[in-house]
């Protein structure tokens, strides 16, 4: 796949953690408003505290190890939070009509626990769908008919499941290319099944399903992370399309998975978060990290020794133009630990992507967040995220 694109904070006990279980049932926060996510961590420099006196929540994707294992770190330096793989269909739904929800109320109650807002992560997606219902596509026993009562049941099943707790839905990711980004990707698994109107149509039914969750397309590339702005164009003419179909959609979430080798336009980036917000839309970063070359997967020291300063550059650069852009309503990094991010089991030779190294101390990376939310003071005025 080719993608251009704490110190243990708190003192102990700072925050209450939960590891599992669902706990009780969160008061439909779309409805309350207000008053903002207040940090439970007693530590004011978190990157959560910092964020909410500027009323950016700052989010990472977690798994259930960095629930189980960093609790600390999970609940106390975030304000919001997106399952890394809990809610995808492959894993709540493994086989046909046996649901696993165990990672998924794990990340809700953690969540709850910790007063942190829920970044639902993702419905509709080529990827990480489960194996029977490929299969069962490519040999002929589920017809298009049947896939689509599928889709619309698995809509249902899961937004209903926690309507009124989930904050941000990716309703749809990743269905344009990089080769050739004019329209919707024709070869998409699902475009390829279903049509183009399954976007359109996933939409609806998850806004029938909790008509309080800000509903997402998804997408990297979306902000020049590959020094152009053609998939950013093709995405931005769509989703305006959508609008004016009359398609329930609130928000474009940007990855932005950077990489050092490719370098990294700031002011790109941020005219293109502006230009999704022109669209009258919510926007988000939802997966940053920033990875480079590194000697193994497993101690991931960067080989290059401009990462160094690359690394901490682009994560405070693309935070800044965050900050900078009234429309954005979260920042989030797509896992805090090179412990257990994505990156080493997928871009070969590659790694060190994240804010924390592989003993979970903070890198100069979460110090240049830390730093760019502390200088944030003339920052725009946004509207106070809801109460978690
Ligand atoms: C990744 C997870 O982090 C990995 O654990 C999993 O093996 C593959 O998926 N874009 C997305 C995310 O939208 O869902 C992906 O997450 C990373 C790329």
């Amino acid at each position: 796949m080719e993608r251009r694109s704490v110190l243990a904070m708190g003192a102990a006990g700072a925050v209450a953690v939960v590891a599992g279980g669902l706990g009780a049932a969160a008061p439909a926060f779309a409805q309350t408003g207000g008053r903002g996510a207040k940090p439970v961590s007693g530590d004011p420099q978190s990157l959560r505290a910092l964020g909410a006196q500027i009323n950016l929540p700052i989010g990472s994707a977690l798994t259930p190890q960095d629930i189980t294992q960093w609790p600390q770190i999970s609940g106390g330096q975030f304000s919001v939070v997106t399952g890394a793989n809990a809610m995808k269909w492959e894993t709540v739904e493994p086989a046909r009509g046996q649901y696993n929800w165990t990672d998924a109320d794990q990340l809700m109650a953690f969540a709850h626990a910790n007063h942190q807002l829920v970044r639902g992560h993702t419905l509709l997606w080529h990827n990480q769908i489960p194996a029977w219902l490929t299969s069962g596509v490519a040999d002929g026993s589920i017809t298009t008919n049947q896939l689509w009562g599928l889709l619309e049941q698995h809509i249902f099943t899961e937004v209903g499941r926690y309507r009124g707790r989930i904050w941000q839905w990716d309703v749809a990711n990743e269905f344009f290319t990089d080769g050739n980004p004019s329209s919707l990707n024709p070869d998409d698994w699902w475009i390829k099944a279903l049509g183009p109107t399954v976007v359109p149509k996933a939409f609806q039914w998850a806004h029938q399903a909790d008509p309080g969750a800000l509903l997402f397309y998804n997408d990297y590339n979306i902000t020049g992370e590959d020094g152009t702005n053609a998939k950013h164009n093709a995405v931005y003419d769509w989703v305006r399309q959508l609008q004016d179909s009359g398609v329930p959609i609130h928000g474009v979430g940007t990855q932005a998975h950077l990489d050092t080798q490719y370098g990294f336009d700031p002011q790109r980036f941020q005219q293109d978060l502006e230009h999704f917000g022109s669209l009258g839309l919510k926007v988000a970063v939802t997966e940053a990290d920033v990875r480079t070359f590194v000697d193994s997967p497993q101690t991931q020291v960067p080989t290059d020794s401009l990462a160094q300063f690359a690394q901490p550059f682009e994560y405070a650069a693309m935070l800044e133009a965050a900050i900078s852009v009234p429309a954005v309503i979260s920042f989030t990094v797509w896992g805090f630990t090179d412990a257990d991010s994505w990156v080493p089991g997928v871009f070969t030779g590659e790694g060190a992507a994240c804010i924390y190294d592989v003993n979970q101390q903070p890198k100069q990376a979460y110090y240049s967040m830390q730093k760019a939310l502390e200088l944030a003071h003339g920052a725009p005025r946004r509207a106070a995220p809801p109460r978690a």
